[in-house]
């Protein structure tokens, strides 16, 4: 189960749509999908066409009685895909929670203890970085951080990454960041000076899929209705079919990722003859690289064979020294998750380190 949780405190940058969306191009491949509504204005229901009025419980029950589980406030919408909805009463959890012991993990203890299980839980978060959001990162193992073309959306971006270095340092808990560009017009200059900020910035989690600007995704919102839906044929529902694709492709790494939490199989980096051995677990994977500082960082950097046991391995000659790298993992690039050694780049990320002596 892929836990997502769509982030940005900026309102209006396409967070519910993309939640939405995504969440029914994945249904569509078939993959069960279930959206999580943490918004108090409750736009991902009603834009599923789901009325939290007309229903007795919704996330705020979930969230604030322990016997009320998520199964039980859960509704079908489509084939494969459900909601579980907000209505304008979960504002007050912030509040009502304020000094309760674990109160940013409410929701994670309640996914946990769901009994259907899905393949992919998106949970679409209201537009500030409160207590409703802190419950939706400590429940996600990966975050989409949909950025429009505007500063406060950049600023909003800058915001979600401290808040999710923030979660790592104190509670160590790890979240893979994705930035994708929403609401995009290739014709202005002003959307091409954004898109080159953040590529520059945070190239290493951009997400290729780029949605453009679509009038039609808020006329099919308005419907209750997923553009796939509403209207398949238009170029914004082949842009998230193309998102789920994409996200789909990646699942062999974050399928290992729930793996890892069980025990590590062995240990980073290994200096044997001809040079330096690399190795991951990743079974599900499609293709899997070491790139770094020895080969500039390339995105083709050295393939790795994948072995019958699903760790992949290269043994590559980087001379000696200290090298800095990373592993791409179907296109996701990822810190070696079996060595402690680490540097921090200008980017804010970690680089694994080897050091290669004479
Ligand atoms: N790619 C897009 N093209 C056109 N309109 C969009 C796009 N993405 C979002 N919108 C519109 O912008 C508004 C805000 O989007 P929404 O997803 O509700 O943002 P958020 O959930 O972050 O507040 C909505 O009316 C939505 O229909
Ligand atoms: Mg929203």
């Amino acid at each position: 189960m892929r836990i997502l949780s769509v982030v940005n405190q900026k309102g209006g940058c396409g967070k519910t749509t993309v939640s939405i969306n995504l969440a029914a191009a994945l249904a569509k491949r078939k993959k069960e999908v279930l959206v999580v509504d943490m918004d108090p204005q409750g736009h991902a229901s009603l834009g599923l066409n789901i009325d939290p009025e007309d229903y007795d419980r919704s996330m705020y029950d979930v969230l604030m009685h322990s016997g009320v589980e998520i199964d039980q406030a859960t509704i079908p919408v489509s084939e494969h895909l459900d909601v579980c909805p907000a209505s304008v009463v979960l504002a007050a959890v912030e509040q009502e929670l304020k000094d309760k012991p674990g109160r940013e993990k409410r929701l994670l203890a309640k996914l946990m203890r769901m009994r259907r299980t899905y393949d992919y839980v998106i949970i679409d978060c209201p537009p500030s970085i409160g207590l409703l959001t802190f419950n939706a990162l400590t429940a996600s193992n990966e975050t989409i951080i949909p950025v429009d073309p505007s500063f406060f959306s950049l600023h909003g971006l800058h915001k979600v990454r401290e808040t999710i270095e923030l979660l790592r340092d104190e509670i160590g808990h790890e979240i893979h960041i994705r930035v994708l560009a929403n609401n995009c017009n290739s014709r202005t200059n002003f959307s091409r000076d954004i898109l080159y900020e953040i590529e520059n910035f945070h190239g290493d989690s951009m997400l290729r899929t780029v949605i453009s600007h679509t009038v039609k995704l808020k006329e099919a919102a308005s419907r209750g209705q997923p553009i796939a839906k509403f209207d398949p044929s238009n170029r914004a529902a082949k842009e998230f079919s193309a998102l789920a694709e994409e996200l789909v492709g990646q699942e062999g790494f974050f399928k290992v990722s729930e793996r890892r939490e069980v025990g590590n199989v062995f240990q980073g980096p290994q200096i044997v003859p001809g040079g330096v051995r690399f190795a991951i677990e990743a079974p599900h994977a499609q293709d899997v690289r070491v790139t770094g500082e020895f080969c500039n960082w390339s995105y083709e950097g050295y393939a790795l064979q994948r072995g019958d046991d699903g760790v992949w391995s290269t043994v590559v000659d980087i001379g000696d020294g200290q090298h800095e790298y990373r592993f791409i993992i179907d296109g996701v690039w990822v810190k070696d998750p079996n060595n402690h050694e680490c540097i921090t780049n200008e980017f804010g990320q970690e680089n694994s380190v080897v050091n290669v002596q004479a």
